[in-house]
């Protein structure tokens, strides 16, 4: 098994990415951490709890991180994952779940140091941009580090060039991107070019529902707030699931394939927020990124629905 953090900001497909986590043997999910992104810091905290509450894992430790980004102002994403975070299920608050004393960036300073611990990160990487300011050991002794951010030839969320966990929060993701750089270290991207490919369609949401009503159920009171969104702004029918497949790469490396490139985060101007990819070398620049340009999405949706349809089944 391998041990992972999941920093996120849950959100809908947070949500979903932490399911698909705890369903599979080879993760050792040994806690979560949020950041302020698509839902406010706390509200994200409750969100996780809602999720681990469903899974029967309470057991998860949730630790809470950055309620703002580096420079910017504080940028939510309720108009897309609803004024709850989660899809305006209205999911009730798990009691007497209070934020830890320990913040997100003690949790990982003390776990990250053994060396065997990754960290997928799902949300802006201001969490992460805070730790190398604690304790840049702790960044660098990261095993593997999977974010879902960015993009390369797609078009952007957030503008025609950036993807909202780099446009959020633009300082942190250069601080993180320069940081590995300087230290001959890279960052597995799955960006916007292979996330859109995963779409949950409303007939993959009724087949999960055929299968295993509860988890079917869950899934549709998060997600059809989504779907809505997804309609009315790309004319989508479903909607993108992007988190799931950043912890589908860390489990099974072969579902996405790309290309190793120097890449730095513009943090100002028209262009903020995006991930210049010299995918042609021009800076002459040793690679700091894997960036993931093509995805097997059959083998993401085989992963993905044979953990998660198994949620409640006897073991
Ligand atoms: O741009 C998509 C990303 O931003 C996803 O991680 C979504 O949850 C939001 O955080
Ligand atoms: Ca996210």
């Amino acid at each position: 098994m391998k041990k992972i953090i999941i920093d996120c900001d849950p959100g809908i497909d947070d949500s979903l990415a932490i399911m698909l986590a705890l369903q599979s043997p080879e993760l050792e999910v040994i806690g979560i951490t949020i950041v302020a992104g698509n839902s406010p810091a706390e509200l994200g905290f409750q969100n996780a709890k809602r999720v681990l509450n469903f899974l029967g894992r309470l057991d998860v430790p949730v630790y809470v991180g950055a309620d703002r980004p580096r420079v910017r102002e504080y940028v939510n994403a309720l108009d897309t994952h609803g004024c709850d975070g989660l899809g305006e299920s209205f999911l009730p608050e798990v009691p007497g779940q209070e934020i830890p004393e320990k913040s997100a960036v003690e949790f990982m300073r003390e776990t990250l140091k053994g060396g065997d611990v990754s960290v997928i990160a799902l949300g802006p990487l201001t969490n992460l941009a805070d730790l190398i300011d604690a304790d840049i050991l702790a960044f660098l002794s990261i095993e593997r580090l999977v974010s879902m951010g960015g993009n390369f030839r797609s078009h952007g969320n957030c503008s025609p060039v950036a993807e909202y966990n780099y446009w959020e929060d633009p300082d942190s993701a250069k601080v993180v991107f320069d940081t590995l750089y300087a230290h001959h270290k890279m960052i597995e991207m799955v960006g916007l070019d292979v996330t859109r490919e995963i779409v949950l369609t409303p007939e993959k949401l009724e087949d999960i529902k055929a299968r295993n009503a509860v988890v079917g159920d869950f899934i549709e009171k998060i997600t059809k707030f989504y779907f809505k969104f997804h309609w009315e702004w790309e004319h989508i029918r479903g909607c993108v699931i992007n988190d799931p497949l950043a912890v589908a790469q860390f489990i099974c490396p072969n579902i996405l394939d790309g290309i190793e490139a120097f890449t730095e985060v513009e943090t100002g101007g028209i262009s903020m927020g995006q991930t210049v990819v010299d995918s042609m070398g021009f800076y002459r620049k040793e690679s700091n990124a894997l960036v993931f340009t093509n995805v097997d999405v059959e083998a993401f949706w085989e992963l993905f629905l044979t953990r998660i349809l198994e949620i409640g089944e006897e073991k």
